[in-house]
């Protein structure tokens, strides 16, 4: 048998860096001249972003600054240019699912600029694959470099503290480990294709309640384990051009002004080279935003650059500081596409990379239940397919992250593709019922905030019954839609509604008293509730929203074309009160949220309920397969950690069919002196695609630094001595093999600056 060696570097190695962002003795000399060339107004007008008219970023609107047409309408915003010292304009536009521009222009009748809608970031995790991720990337940055953008607003990487966080579908996970991974993956490859990120928002945007104002109360150790985690490690690994600082404050300061945030620990703990940015009108005070490190102020008013010139003039902000601001935007400016006056085309290549965002979708949808081999279609020619979003998909999310695309392929045209026929009588009732629904919807759906969704079609008993006759299977997909400006609610979003949860039972009963198999698709941006009505269905199959292709994805997973290979990067709760921070979301007082406290500490997602027991309805790390794959045991190099340990696993693929499997690696670490979560995600892989029989082995190489939980006491990571437990295994809870090792005694592994330390003690979870 071949076995295929991958070698697995711990956290800081995995994906190769992006574009180098570090100075070079040439920029830095020529940035020098180009600031001593500036009046105190050019450099208080180059840290106060090109202000853009009120509806910048709407689809078809045409910005303008100043009195000049912008040269990206729809883009969210552009740095001031300053031409008499050859300074132009860097553009920045929206993310993360593709590139938000303006798909029409109101000077040209035929041309078009769509960009492709990719799946939704939580999808991207799902595939725990940063190759793909890296590719996904790739692609993205031609989109942005042809249509002439300088810098990406994307990936957005915040944890997913709670399931009903508005904009979760536009981050990765609840565990750093992966958002940091796959978030340092899309960089690579966005950068690599020369244009720039902006990671964002920096940091612990765990919500959008209140989200201009809300303090989050939050331990030195759970930012740093959690919620800044995922941050540092884009930030060491791949070089982001900019970050993007977030609405909210930490500990009582807004994060844009915070020299602990954006000097202590991003620019001296983790060395950070490029510039940091507000989010959109984020923060207070420019003065306090320059001192702080906060760079760029978007997108920028007039009155910010002038306090920013009296400032100066009154001795309130040194002009070493406001020069070291400038600088490294001029530093990143000269690597920009702008500044290389580079010949974009507006023809990025949207036929390749909607076959990229067909098999990112293929390979992070994640088959929840598959009861009797219900999944793959058998012996299926004619399907019955129920639900709004069958025949009109939710490619993507709402708000910024919203995508102008060309088209979205449904999962009726998608099962059309694959030659299945579908139960015509269904497919007019939906197709007409939606055609009313959106007629009567008010003019301007599909703008930037737009989230309301048609109500499910309500489906006479009778025609369920013959369809069920008529057709060899029930496929019924569920949807939500979130995004931007508003958090989920609990009724008919987190939870299903009566009405849905009726109509299951409807489907079900019909097509089993017919011995035919009723499916469901989640067609869902984020966390749903599953374990009230998953009884009575064969098989779920977790799309997410997949993207413009979606439909094509979804008919590719069902019929078995592609095998799902996707796990949770999210736990599925069996209820909301299961969620660790349920009692703390969205704050207090509970009519306009000002505060919020995370009591949970570093118990978010799986750390909490599998250290306290609470059975979550599918597990993080959870997913099937067509396939079925066997674990062999862990040999580990030494059983005596001494620089870094190596574990060697090789899993063999003993299904039917050919498949990829995610190996996860946890380990549980010695708690005498700290409170720590059962066990924490330390690495992972994904096989290539094995054949029935065939194994690939990895070798795991886990590091003191995957020993190490964060001490708020003496500010640096510690390891305990003490016996460890490797744990590998196929979900967070399906540990296959574990074998030991110790460390002998505790090892500092780095001493970082004391920082954001809470104003009063939290009183957190503790085992
Ligand atoms: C969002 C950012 C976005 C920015 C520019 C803000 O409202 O929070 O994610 O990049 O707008 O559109």
């Amino acid at each position: 048998m071949k076995y295929q060696f991958l070698l697995i570097f711990s956290i800081l190695l995995l994906c190769a860096p992006g574009i180098i962002v570090t100075q070079s003795q040439d920029n830095s000399s020529k940035i020098q001249s180009m600031i001593s060339q500036m009046t105190l107004e050019e450099k208080a007008q180059l840290v106060v972003g090109a202000s853009m008219q009120a509806g910048g970023s709407q689809p078809g609107n045409t910005p303008t600054i100043g009195n000049s047409a912008v040269k990206v309408p729809g883009a969210a915003g552009s740095t001031a240019a300053i031409p008499r010292l050859d300074i132009p304009n860097m553009v920045v536009a929206d993310g993360p699912a593709g590139l938000r521009i303006s798909p029409k222009r109101s000077n040209e009748d035929s041309k078009t600029y769509y960009a492709t809608g990719f799946p939704v970031a939580t999808l991207l995790a799902s595939t725990w694959d940063v190759d793909l991720v890296k590719k996904v990337g790739m692609a993205c940055g031609e989109e942005v470099h042809e249509y002439g953008v300088d810098i990406w607003l994307a990936p957005a990487l915040n944890i997913h503290r709670n399931p009903l966080g508005g904009r979760n579908f536009e981050y990765y996970s609840e565990d750093p480990l992966i958002t940091g991974s796959i978030a340092a993956a899309m960089v690579s490859g966005i950068q690599s294709t020369g244009v720039g990120t902006s990671i964002k928002h920096f940091a612990a945007n765990n919500q959008e309640t209140s989200r201009n104002t809300i303090d989050t109360i939050v331990s030195e150790r759970a930012l740093r384990e959690i919620y800044l985690k995922g941050f540092e490690i884009v930030v060491k690994q791949s070089n982001p051009w900019t970050v993007m600082s977030s609405y909210n404050k930490i500990n009582g300061t807004y994060t844009s002004e915070s020299p602990d945030l954006l000097t202590s620990i991003l620019r001296n703990d983790w060395h950070y080279q490029g510039f940091v940015m507000t989010d959109w009108g984020g923060g207070r005070d420019p003065v306090a935003q320059m001192k702080a490190g906060n760079d760029l102020l978007m997108p920028g008013r007039a009155d910010q650059s002038q306090k920013i010139v009296d400032a100066v003039n009154s001795g309130a902000l040194e002009v070493r500081i406001l020069d070291q601001n400038v600088g490294r935007i001029l530093n990143i400016l000269l690597q920009s596409p702008a500044y290389k006056n580079y010949k974009y085309s507006d023809k990025p290549d949207l036929a390749a990379h909607a076959q990229i965002a067909r098999s990112a979708a293929d390979e992070g949808m994640v088959l929840l239940k598959n009861e009797n081999r219900a999944l793959p279609l058998k012996d299926v020619k004619k399907v019955a397919l129920f639900g709004n979003a069958s025949y009109d998909l939710i490619a993507g999310g709402t708000g910024s992250g919203d995508v102008n695309k060309a088209h979205v392929i449904s999962l009726a045209q998608g099962l059309a593709e694959a030659k299945y026929s579908l139960d015509e009588d269904l497919k007019d009732a939906y197709e007409n019922y939606l055609k009313q629904e959106k007629a009567k919807q008010p003019a301007g759906r599909g703008g930037f905030m737009a989230a309301r969704q048609i109500p499910p079609m309500p489906l006479e008993t009778n025609l369920i019954a013959k369809s069920a006759d008529q057709s060899d299977v029930a496929i019924l997909t569920i949807s939500r839609n979130a995004g931007e400006g508003s958090d989920r609610k609990l009724e008919a979003d987190f939870y299903l509604t009566d009405q849905e949860k009726t109509l299951i039972q409807s489907i079900a009963s019909s097509f089993h008293a017919k011995k035919k198999k009723a499916i469901v698709v989640l067609n869902v941006g984020g966390v749903t509730e599953v374990a009230s009505w998953r009884n009575g269905v064969d098989a779920i199959l977790l799309a997410w929203q997949p993207g413009q292709e979606g439909g094509y994805a979804i008919a590719d997973v069902l019929s078995g074309k592609a095998n799902p290979s996707g796990k949770l990067a999210t736990s599925f709760p069996v209820e909301y009160k299961d969620v660790p921070s349920a009692k703390q979301f969205p704050g207090t007082p509970a009519d306009k949220p000002q505060q919020v406290v995370y009591e949970e500490g570093v118990y978010v997602g799986y750390r909490y309920y599998n250290t306290f027991n609470v059975k979550p309805a599918y597990e993080f790390g959870y997913g099937l397969s067509y396939a079925s794959f066997d674990y062999g045991r862990i040999r580990l190099s030494s059983t005596s950690f001494k620089d870094q340990v190596t574990a060697a696993v090789t899993v063999t693929n003993t299904g039917p069919v050919a498949g990829r499997e995610i190996v996860e690696l946890y380990i549980s670490a010695p708690a005498q002196k700290m409170d720590k979560p059962e066990s924490e995600l330390r690495s992972f892989a994904k096989t290539k695609l094995l054949q029935p029989g065939k194994s690939e082995t990895f070798i795991f190489v886990i590091r003191t630094a995957d020993l190490a939980s964060f001490d708020s006491k003496d500010s640096c990571w510690i390891a305990e001595a003490g016996n460890y437990t490797v744990k590998v295994g196929a979900s967070s809870l399906n540990i296959k093999q574990t074998a030991s090792f110790t460390l002998p005694e505790d090892r500092v592994e780095e001493k970082v600056s004391k920082a954001l330390a809470p104003q009063a003690a939290i009183s957190e979870l503790k085992k």
